[in-house]
């Protein structure tokens, strides 16, 4: 199964495996990882689940013109800043390291 891992600066990583074509944001929802809200519930609307991505084994998704426009008001993007509900694993896509923005809106 695809993995995500959610990994912190300042407690333990979390290893989450999600279903092929299931999103970072998946992962973080169905348990409870800190640090993604995901208010819009995957939407691309509300900047809740800004994440860095870290490392990623397989292909990552294009940014399409949605994710680049809502990442343009995040707080502190970075270059590999994502939207985690914008980042579903399939296509190769195997596992995902990621970094939850410490401050979300
Ligand atoms: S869940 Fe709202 S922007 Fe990703």
């Amino acid at each position: 199964m695809p993995q995500v891992t959610f990994e912190y600066e300042d407690r333990p990583s979390l290893i989450c495996e999600v279903r092929e074509g299931e999103s970072v944001l998946d992962a973080a929802l169905d348990n409870g990882v800190p640090g993604i809200i995901g208010q819009c519930g995957g939407a691309a609307t509300c900047l809740t689940c800004h994440c860095y991505v870290l490392r990623h084994e397989g292909n990552l998704p294009a940014i399409e013109a949605l994710e680049a426009e809502v990442l343009e008001y995040v707080y502190d993007r970075r270059p590999r800043s994502r939207l985690a509900c914008q980042l579903p694993l399939r296509d190769g896509l195997r596992s995902v390291v990621v970094r939850p923005a410490a401050r979300q809106i």
